[in-house]
């Protein structure tokens, strides 16, 4: 072995292998006695320089000194250790306070998967997606929609209404939790000139609560105002749609039925996606699945938004997004969707 293997070997010997296996202050102390005291193993070094021509003895004498400094840091570093170890048991604190324990990952709710897989198909066919607030005007949620004073729609038995603050110049009865997306509608009308392409999807309010109900729910409106725009197109748009989003050509039925903000107003049903129009247990064996309702904006609503209702046309529909989810994963109760249970919503890992 060369002289610089045993003062390296010597140096890591007693730095890597002494230094850490001594538990004590009196153990590190006993491994620098060991090495760096006078009958030390790095001290015995200095004593063959004698036998050293005198240019080798001073590089060599050097060397020795260095690897001594650097066994004596070594030796203060493990008792400031070994000190702050102690001082810490001492107090109590046997762990890093710094550490995080790990958290399992969540995963999206299925309600917000949906939410953000229907954004992205009308995204992807042109339509802007836009956002409402859920404490509406009534007159956005209703009277600009032509939902009359008497509607039954407008009864407290439906609608939560939101006490105005007090000392504010609004009445009860103003201001409502939006009891449907319409109200989007109004608010795009009012703010953009045709021609518009808007989906709002978000959370609407009604006083409603059991197995297929909850007072909290969620809905996607979509808008289309231009010139000789048609039924014809709503349909072929519902179609486009539809398919995009089971990845498969679904038919949509129109049946005949009435919202005030629409005219003509329809229902409006998907082919069933699972069976493809055979029937199965999804559709109950009718081949269809019911989704929302739909028609052409009415006169009303474009006068009420200063639209001019001679010069445009347009179409609205809105369907359940909580129904599409529920669909999608055959759930078969909406309240589980909303009750937060973990043994649930485990079951929609990523
Ligand atoms: N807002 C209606 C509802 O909540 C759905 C709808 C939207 C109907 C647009 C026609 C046009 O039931």
């Amino acid at each position: 072995m060369s002289d610089d293997e045993t003062l390296a070997g010597l140096l890591h010997a007693f730095v890597e292998v002494e230094l850490r296996g001594a538990l004590t202050l009196d153990d590190a102390y006993a491994c620098k006695v060991k090495y760096l005291g006078k009958k030390g193993l790095l001290t015995e070094l200095s004593r063959t320089l004698g036998s050293l021509a005198p240019e080798q003895r001073r590089a060599r004498g050097q060397e020795i000194n260095e690897a001594k400094a650097a066994a004596e840091l070594a030796y203060e570093a493990r008792c400031a250790a070994l000190k702050a170890e102690a001082e810490a048991r001492e107090l109590g604190v046997f762990e890093d306070l710094t550490w995080i324990p790990p958290t399992p990952p969540g995963t999206l709710h299925p309600v917000t998967r949906t939410r953000r897989a229907l954004e992205r198909v009308f995204a992807s066919m042109g339509f802007d997606v836009v956002d409402g607030p859920h404490v509406e005007w009534a007159r956005y949620n209703f009277d600009d929609l032509n939902i009359g004073p008497d509607h039954p729609a407008r009864d407290m038995a439906d609608t939560f209404f939101v006490s105005p603050p007090a000392g504010s110049r609004w009445s009860p009865g103003d201001l409502v939790l939006r009891t449907h997306t319409s109200p989007v509608q109004v608010r795009t009308m009012l703010t953009r000139r045709p021609p518009i392409r808007i989906v709002a999807l978000g959370t609407v309010f009604r006083r409603d609560d059991d197995a297929t109900h909850s007072p909290m729910f969620h809905q996607i409106e979509g808008l289309c105002v231009d010139e000789r725009v048609s039924m014809a197109d709503l349909r072929a748009t519902l179609y486009r749609f539809v398919s995009a989003f089971f990845e498969r050509p679904l038919e949509v039925r129109f049946r005949p039925s009435f919202f005030p903000f629409v005219e003509p107003g329809a229902e409006f049903d998907m082919q069933c996606p699972f069976c493809g129009g055979k029937g199965c247990s999804v559709c109950k064996g009718s081949g269809w699945i019911e989704l929302g309702g739909a028609g052409m904006v009415h006169p009303a609503v474009f006068e009420a938004c200063g639209i001019d209702p001679e010069r445009y046309t347009g179409w609205a529909f809105g369907f359940g997004i909580d129904r599409m989810a529920m669909l999608m994963h055959q759930i078969h109760d909406l309240r589980l969707l909303f009750e937060g249970d973990v043994r649930f919503l485990e079951q929609f890992p990523c």
